[in-house]
């Protein structure tokens, strides 16, 4: 990979025209693009995607189902899923028909019966997670990601866990981390297919989510976190550089932030990794901070000998975020309404984008607007397409992901691997975004008449 050479072509006069009617052009042609590559034919996903769109009006059965999957990693037996359907479901007033509550009363009240309904609700978990999580380790999964990468597609693979309690469950990931790593780096099919496909694409890529590395992760004890989380870090990062493995490290909630950025910034700056080209942050758009911290990175990685990549996401953890704030009586640290984060988004990309060639900039999001926003402003800045790319989760949006290819545009899947169990969160949260109708599902769902106004961004100042 080349060194930073610095640009002195930006930004193009283009910058001083209104941008909006190329971005809603742009708009359009990605929806026509993702028809043309719309199977047509049945999709579990698109049906099952509808049927949670049926929480959207129901918000205490909704609020139930939530608090019942996130309990359910610590129900291990039948008996125990029964009585915590029974508590949340037909003891709890939910929007449940009443046939359906009395059904799941009577059921319930026969241990046989019982234990069915548990079980169907196990199954039906396992099921909704096959949605979205790649599978349970790299090596039983990797012919589909061999087919992934084959049609275009590349991979960020994370392990699912996070906010582990004891450092004995983290010494347990740690060890997961390093066999991926391993995994990974032998894998010959998988080097040949990148070679062929993909230019300047390093062996593999992988997220690590730090609060899966260290228990004691406390922004009271900031400064032992940070040495504590780095001394984590140091294997796996030595492991990736040998290899040529890309390593982003994902932020999670806001409470840890700072931890991650510290870590981060001063870890990627020790000589065995000052000069690695390979590594990765991410921007949480939702959060009030993000410019300031994207300010902080970019002048960072200004000294820096290969630019970091920025993943700029919308941020995963919104629900979590307020509750927290709400708890605890301080002002949410993230924007309450969605409109002021699509606007932070687009602010951000051009942010990202001005920093060329210092950034490496991923754009992650399913939002066909704030991705054509981040195309049109890449040419009006000048920023080759083999710069940048577009980060989207396995299991949503397939055919917006072809349409980007397309274009000519890197696509990348967030693609999990692990069990469902400590998967839970991660699920959880897709969950939640799949079930309003602000999210990815206004994009799938609208028709085209709705599209265009998809296209619009509101709060444009
Ligand atoms: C999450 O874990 C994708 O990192 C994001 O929700």
């Amino acid at each position: 990979m080349k060194a930073i050479e610095e640009n002195t072509s930006l930004p193009n006069s283009s910058e001083r025209t209104d941008p909006e009617p190329r971005i809603l052009e742009q708009g359009k042609e990605l929806f026509r693009l993702s028809d043309t590559f719309e199977s047509g034919s049945f999709s579990s996903y698109n049906l099952f995607s509808k049927s949670l769109l049926f929480l959207e009006d129901r918000p205490n059965l909704k609020l139930q189902a939530f608090r019942f999957a996130d309990l359910f990693p610590s129900l291990n037996s039948l008996s125990l899923i029964a009585r915590y359907i029974r508590l949340y479901f037909v003891e709890t007033p939910t929007e449940l028909p009443k046939w359906m509550v009395g059904l799941l009363a009577i059921s319930l009240t026969n241990p046989l019966t019982g234990s069915m309904v548990a079980l169907s609700a196990r199954v039906g978990i396992k099921f909704v997670a096959k949605f979205f999580i790649l599978g349970r380790t790299f090596d039983s999964e990797r012919s589909k990601i061999l087919s992934r990468y084959k049609n275009g597609i590349c991979a960020t693979i994370d392990i699912l866990g996070e906010a582990v309690l004891s450092e004995k469950e983290a010494e347990r990931y740690s060890k997961e981390y390093l066999l991926l790593l391993d995994e990974i780096s032998k894998d010959k099919e998988l080097s040949k297919i990148r070679e062929r496909v993909f230019i300047n694409e390093p062996v593999g890529n992988v997220s690590v989510k730090c609060s899966s590395l260290y228990s004691q992760l406390d922004p009271l004890a900031h400064h032992s976190s940070v040495q504590n989380l780095k001394e984590k870090l140091r294997p796996i990062l030595s492991s990736a550089v040998s290899k040529n493995i890309f390593i982003n490290l994902d932020m999670e909630q806001y409470e840890t932030k700072e931890i991650l950025l510290d870590t981060a910034l001063q870890i990627f700056s020790e000589p065995e990794f000052a000069d690695y080209p390979h590594f990765g942050l991410v921007i949480q758009a939702y959060l009030r901070s993000s410019q300031s911290d994207l300010h902080r990175i970019i002048e960072y990685s200004k000294k820096r000998k290969y630019p970091l990549t920025i993943r700029l996401v919308k941020g995963a953890y919104w629900e979590y975020e307020m509750i927290q704030a709400a708890q605890k009586g301080w002002e949410a640290p993230v924007f309450l309404k969605k409109s002021d984060t699509d606007k932070n988004y687009e602010e951000c990309i051009s942010l990202l984008l001005k920093s060329y060639p210092h950034i490496r900039p991923a754009f992650a999001s399913h939002n066909i607007r704030s991705l054509s926003c981040a195309f049109v402003r890449a040419k009006e800045f000048s920023v080759p397409n083999d710069f940048f790319e577009v980060q989207m989760l396995y299991g949503m949006g397939d055919s917006y992901k072809k349409a980007i290819r397309h274009l000519g545009i890197s696509v990348r899947e967030y693609s999990p691997i692990g069990e469902v169990i400590p998967g839970m969160a991660y699920l959880v949260r897709r969950l939640l975004e799949n079930s309003t109708n602000e999210g990815f599902l206004k994009n799938i769902n609208a028709n085209k008449k709705d599209r265009e106004s998809l296209l619009i961004l509101e709060n444009r100042s």
